[in-house]
């Protein structure tokens, strides 16, 4: 009965606007742990769960691309003891994971200072993404260490290299400059970001990429965030008018230009 409620779901959002790209805040696991009685660590640990499905679900939907916010570059203010805590997970959960993202197809990629994460994450990060780089399936982005301001930072370095070295003139920057020399060069825009947990803010995620991103907000904890939360967040993708400055008139114009091309497409 559920699974045929789900797949019923699945056929609703497939028929829709699919988001080409969802990134995620998975926010709250500290407080969902909390609330249990349990210790912080075990939060993320149940976290890792929510992952997997969540990453699953999005593989067999057809999304394009996944990024998961998992270890911001803030996130180095925490107690050694988490901090320890999630590096452990992160390379143990990397090291277990490969065959089955393999087996899905995912391919992984990773944005963010990877080089000041311990060597054992670092060396399962690096295997996981060689060995799955020609999977054609699910792009799995995992940010690590990332942070908005940083990349910026890093892009705005890299142009101004660029100019020192007369490879560059200043008046021809453009936002493909600026595009190429971020962490996500070649991976498009967020179409929709999910956060758990509630908070109303980016927290230093993807501030360039976001710039016209459809924000989905749930008060639910991120080990609690189901498949119909999921299927929740892709429907409300589905129906909403992202108008990119334009008006709404125009935007119906233009589709019902679409529909009647497809329509005439299909006719011949
Ligand atoms: C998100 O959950 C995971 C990471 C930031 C690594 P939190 O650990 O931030 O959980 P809360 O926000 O304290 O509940
Ligand atoms: C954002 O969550 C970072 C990740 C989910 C990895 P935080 O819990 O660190 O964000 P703030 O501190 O509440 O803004
Ligand atoms: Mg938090």
């Amino acid at each position: 009965m559920k699974k045929n409620f789900t797949e019923d779901r699945k056929k609703v959002i497939k028929k829709g606007a699919l988001p080409k790209h969802v990134a995620i805040i998975m926010d709250g696991n500290g407080r969902w742990a909390k609330s249990r009685g349990l210790k912080r660590i075990d939060g993320h640990r149940a976290g890792i769960d929510t992952v997997r499905r969540i990453v699953r679900l999005a593989g067999e939907i057809g999304i394009g691309y996944m990024t998961l916010y998992t270890f911001s570059s803030e996130n180095w203010n925490r107690p050694p003891g988490e901090i320890r805590g999630l590096m452990e997970i992160l390379a143990q959960t990397l090291e277990k994971e490969i065959p089955e993202l393999h087996e899905n197809g995912v391919r992984l990629q990773t944005i963010g200072d990877i080089s000041a994460l311990p060597k054992r994450s670092r060396d399962a990060l690096y295997e996981a993404v060689e060995a799955t780089s020609k999977n054609t399936g699910l792009t799995l982005v995992l940010a690590l260490n990332y942070g908005g301001r940083d990349e910026i930072v890093r892009a705005i370095k890299s142009i101004a290299r660029n100019v020192r070295d007369g490879q560059l003139n200043p008046d021809n920057i453009s936002y493909k400059n600026v595009e190429s020399a971020l962490y996500t060069a070649g991976i498009p825009d967020p179409d929709l970001l999910i956060r758990t947990s509630g908070e109303f803010r980016l927290s230093n995620f993807l501030l360039w990429q976001l710039a016209y991103t459809e924000l989905w907000i749930t008060d639910v904890m991120w080990p609690d965030f189901s498949d119909m939360e999921f299927f929740d967040a892709l429907e409300s993708y589905g129906i909403r008018e992202r108008r990119f400055g334009k008006t709404s008139q125009q935007i119906n114009r233009m589709t019902r230009k679409v529909a009647s091309y497809i329509i005439k497409g299909e006719s011949q």
